[in-house]
């Protein structure tokens, strides 16, 4: 298995162009299967997830075809075109390797009336169930049976009606898969208390350019009024607001100056905001966010939220960042409920770190001292790799491929702005 090795204690200065988003991406892979017309789709970041969701819906009958080199920085394009659906079920294999296959359920319902996925297990962050998924979908007109660790949704008359859902929990997945499948209903459909995330707005936005009727798009009320057909469309991947603040943590951390290109500083408020706070100057350029630390960052106390508020996916790369801060940080996790999975060996490098519940005091500043860590999830392996950066010494962050998941070319990009950072091939 490869590893990502680290000599830590480098000043990193440059700029860093951010790919398109991975949990955009993700939700608009599948509308694909909304529509037997060609759907394109460009600013597509080369991340393993990308890649197996796309073997997912090649297993479907969807064919895809991608323009733009395997390697290197210039953006690719996906074209997907499911004009002969061979399969409505998604297999365990593929589905328990990536949770977010999940998100061919609502899609695949609205376009052939009935669809089967396996249960996705839980991962390393919580239980992660989908209950309000299938809630949402029974709203709209599905009937839904779990056996032998397969659901089935079907659409008693061959195509769902539609109807109201209130969410009981604000769920970016479960409102994914409500709207794709609520733009093929036969009826109007209103989703409250739904996700506002930005990569939500894409979800709509893709959807409308496909000839979808959504209103309240940004909103935590959606309505979305079925037509018989979608269209194909072309249509770009909206930027990484999560990369942006892993790497804008990266300039925190080592005392740097990065220039964000591609960011979006109006989708990332609560994670500018949590950076002003620790002291960091952030500049909006107009071409993305520059973000510069010339001191220690400062204590900060952050509770991750939902949408606009600040997003548990930065939540570990911040915690990396307040290791080195002159002073007490309090951090919250409210969405999941085992996502301090990266503590353990953050305290391995040195970090002073207090876990009670949902809660977590980061006592410092404390010097890091380079390590052989593991990564456990996506985000713990970036704020293990955060804190190599500013570690005295090596450190050598394995099971890579949880970054892969999530960070295209993190090796070259932190290269490009003064690390000393590789990856090693393993046995
Ligand atoms: C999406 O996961 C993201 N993944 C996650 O990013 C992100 O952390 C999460 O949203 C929250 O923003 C993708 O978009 C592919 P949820 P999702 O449904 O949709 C509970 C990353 O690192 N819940 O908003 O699975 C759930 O357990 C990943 O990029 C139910 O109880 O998250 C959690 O406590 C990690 N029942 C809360 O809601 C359900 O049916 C929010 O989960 C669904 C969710």
């Amino acid at each position: 298995m490869d590893s990502i090795w680290i000599q830590g204690g480098k000043r990193l200065d440059g700029d860093i162009q951010i790919s398109g988003a991975k949990n955009s991406a993700l939700t608009l892979l599948p509308c694909a299967l909304l529509t037997e017309e060609p759907l394109t789709l460009g600013n597509l970041p080369r991340l393993a997830d990308v890649d197996s969701f796309g073997h997912l819906l090649n297993e479907l009958g969807v064919s895809t075809k991608v323009a733009g080199a395997r390697r290197g920085n210039a953006s690719r394009k996906m074209t997907l075109t499911a004009d002969d659906i061979a399969s409505t079920v998604a297999p365990y294999d593929m589905v328990r390797k990536m949770r977010a296959s999940i998100l061919v359920l609502g899609p695949m319902l609205a376009r052939m009336g009935e669809a089967t996925v396996s249960l996705p297990g839980g991962c390393a962050i919580g239980d992660r169930p989908i209950d309000l998924h299938l809630r949402a979908l029974e709203a709209l007109g599905a009937e839904i049976e779990i056996a032998a660790g397969f659901v089935k949704a079907t659409a008693p008359k061959g195509r769902i009606s539609g109807g109201d859902y209130s969410f009981p929990v604000v769920s970016v997945g479960a409102t994914e898969n409500a709207l794709m499948a609520a733009v093929l209903a036969t009826g109007r459909s209103q989703l409250f208390n739904a996700a506002r995330e930005p990569e939500i707005v894409d979800l709509c936005n893709l959807l409308v350019g496909m000839g979808a009727g959504i209103d309240g798009i940004g909103s935590s009320h959606l309505i979305i009024d079925g037509v018989e057909a979608l269209h194909g469309c072309s249509y770009d991947v909206m930027p990484d607001r999560i990369e942006v603040g892993s790497y804008a943590c990266a300039a925190g951390i080592t005392g740097g100056s990065i220039n964000l290109i591609g960011a979006r500083p109006e989708e990332m408020l609560a994670t500018t905001n949590a950076l002003v706070q620790a002291g960091l100057a952030i500049e909006f350029t107009g071409a993305g966010i520059r973000v510069t630390a010339d001191r220690p960052p400062k204590p900060v106390s952050v509770s991750t939220q939902p949408y606009p508020g600040f997003a548990t996916d930065m939540q570990a790369q911040l915690m990396a960042m307040l290791c080195v801060a002159e002073g007490q940080s309090f951090l919250e996790e409210t969405i999941f409920e085992n996502r301090y999975m990266h503590v353990p060996e953050l305290r391995r490098m040195g970090a002073e770190i207090e876990v009670h519940g949902r809660s977590a005091i980061v006592q410092g500043p404390r010097q890091l001292t380079g390590a052989q860590v593991m990564a456990t999830d996506l985000r713990a392996s970036m704020s293990l790799v955060l804190a190599g950066l500013a570690a005295e010494g090596e450190t050598e962050v394995l099971r890579v491929y949880h970054l892969d998941r999530g960070y295209e070319r993190l090796e070259d990009k932190l290269s490009a702005v003064g690390a000393t950072i590789e990856r090693r091939s393993g046995s």
